[in-house]
């Protein structure tokens, strides 16, 4: 393992390109977030150590944080045999951020956990052309053309699916992040301000007093 880091390293460096970043993924590391995802995507490039069996030995670790930042990351909480398809899904994420990966650059600030935002949701369900496949119609409201319509529907959606997939996200919610459309649906779908989980970070609980 050392022997082919320092020939990666070496060669990089040849191309004069600036200090990377190495990323050991391990189910003991912390979790891969889109908020990392964009964090490794600022940085010049990214050496990737995967791993079979036990992982690697923490000496390579200790060794190459003396010279560039490593990051142990985890890619969720389940053990893969190898870190292979880790690394897949890291470099996915990562490399869809870079300029000139995406037609519009624009694209990735609307998708689920989309960083900055005071909430964080899952984008709802997806629609393309042609408006009728096997019977299947979509929601009139999307071909309704009136942006702010299809705008609330959106966002409506948003919140069913977060609500329904990961009511943790919703409960960490800053209340700033929504106007009073967004309570009323949140209301329906049966959330309301938890005033007792503000100081621990929870802004929001289920009125039916059950528990995530
Ligand atoms: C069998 S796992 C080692 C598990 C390790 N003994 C433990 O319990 O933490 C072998 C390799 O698969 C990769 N791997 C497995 N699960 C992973 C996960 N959730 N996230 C990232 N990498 C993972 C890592 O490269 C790891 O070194």
């Amino acid at each position: 393992m050392g022997d082919a880091l320092d020939s990666v390293l070496a060669d990089g460096y040849e191309s004069g390109s600036r200090g990377p970043a190495l990323i050991v993924p391990t189910p003991s590391g912390r979790p891969f977030t889109q908020e990392l995802a964009v964090e490794l995507s600022e940085r010049p490039w990214l050496i990737f150590t995967p791993a079979r069996y036990e992982g690697i030995d923490r000496r390579v670790v200790d060794e190459y944080a003396t010279r560039m930042p490593v990051y142990e990351v985890s890619i969720g909480d389940y053990v893969l045999a190898g870190g292979e398809a880790a690394v897949l899904v890291v470099t996915e994420a990562v490399a869809r951020l870079l300029p000139g990966v995406l037609g519009n650059a624009e694209s990735h600030r609307d998708d689920s956990f989309a960083p900055g935002a005071m909430a964080s949701l899952l984008e709802g369900p997806v629609h393309t052309k042609p408006p009728q496949w096997r019977g299947r119609g979509i929601p009139d409201v999307l071909l309704s053309g009136h942006h702010g319509k299809i705008a609330r529907w959106r966002r409506d959606e948003a919140l069913r699916r977060t609500t329904a997939h990961r009511p943790d996200l919703i409960e960490r919610c800053d209340p700033k992040a929504f106007d009073k459309k967004d309570r009323e649906m949140l209301s329906i779908l049966g959330w309301e301000p938890d005033p007792a989980g503000q100081p621990y970070g929870r802004f929001w609980r289920r009125t039916d007093g059950m528990e995530q």
